[in-house]
């Protein structure tokens, strides 16, 4: 199995996602092909659509995969994009995993600019196009990367971090990571910690990629093309992300969804389908114990129905 990432919660991906003879799969986000390798091992005969908008990283998966290629065919896409793959809309999917956030390969690649150590040039794309993180800290204005800070970061001098970087960047723009770092420190009036360096790294990581509007538009485009029966797990890493999902499931599995106002229901009447982890999954303290990173997994599962 390649080292290039640990498939977190593995074990309980495969039992929820229940893959059957000849299935076709979405990995929506590969990374280094680990959970593709799960299915595809536990199941000679199916296929696996390994998808990632990251194009090293699929490189990375083609390589580690390349005994199983004859199940797989890799596709370099936003997830909530790969759907309209004609295989996908062809066939249907019987089940889908998404395993968000990026990968400890991505995260230790000093020149991918995810990091806060020191010295690295702030980057954080997870595809080499668009504005990377110095752009965002150079134009956002201040009630936006006090909306990142605060949102997607927790941090409750999110107001006191953004006026900072706005001054700072009115001399000099941020560019690497000691310079968001000393942005951090003024604002705190000390050294920021590991802890709260990696939320404002990740917050702004998550704002420079989209990851939330990619999240919110891409779980209903994989229900729409799942079969009936298919499953959908994903697998998140920052609460506002398990939020989405947790509300679109629960959406999903109810039956009516018309406002409470209305007198008779007039919307579609009956679930779309069923969650279920009808309580979030966590890694066992094993799986933790040997891999750190998933730590703060919380996974999900949806299936859906006629
Ligand atoms: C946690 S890693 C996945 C690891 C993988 N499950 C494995 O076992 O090796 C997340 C991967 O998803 C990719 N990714 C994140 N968001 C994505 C999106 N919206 N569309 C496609 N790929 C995405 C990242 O580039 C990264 O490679």
């Amino acid at each position: 199995m390649s080292d290039y990432h640990e498939p977190v919660m593995g074990r309980e991906m495969l039992e929820l996602l229940s893959v059957t003879d000849g299935g076709l799969y979405l990995d929506g986000t590969a990374g280094g092909g680990g959970h593709t390798r799960m299915i595809l091992e536990k199941c000679e005969t199916c296929r696996v659509i390994a998808v990632d908008r990251d194009p090293d990283a699929l490189e990375e998966a083609r390589g580690a995969l390349a005994d199983l290629r004859a199940g797989v065919r890799f596709v370099s896409a936003r997830f909530d994009r790969a759907v309209s793959d004609p295989e996908i809309q062809d066939r249907g999917l019987d089940g889908a995993l998404l395993d968000l956030g990026v990968s400890s390969r991505q995260l230790d690649a000093d020149e991918r600019g995810f990091t806060f150590r020191r010295g690295v040039k702030l980057d954080m794309r997870m595809e080499a196009k668009g504005p990377d993180a110095a752009a965002f800290l150079a134009q956002a204005d201040e009630d936006e990367l006090t909306r990142v800070f605060r949102e997607f970061g927790e941090e409750p001098r999110a107001r006191r971090l953004a006026r900072e970087v706005v001054k700072r960047r009115a001399t000099e723009p941020l560019s690497s990571s000691d310079d968001l770092v000393a942005a951090m420190a003024v604002t705190l009036r000390r050294s920021p910690g590991a802890k709260e360096k990696a939320r404002i790294f990740q917050a702004v990581r998550i704002a420079v990629n989209e990851e939330l509007e990619s999240l919110e538009v891409g779980l209903p485009a994989i229900r729409d093309v799942l079969k009936v029966g298919g499953v959908m797990v994903v697998i998140a890493y920052h609460s506002l992300e398990d939020r989405v999902v947790k509300n679109a499931f629960r959406e999903w599995s109810k039956a009516c969804v018309c406002p409470p106002e209305l007198p008779v229901c007039t919307c579609r009447g009956e679930p779309l389908g069923e969650t279920l982890t009808r309580k979030v999954l966590r890694p066992l303290a094993e799986e933790v114990e040997k891999n750190p990173r998933a730590r703060s997994a919380r996974l999900r599962a949806w299936r859906r129905a006629a």
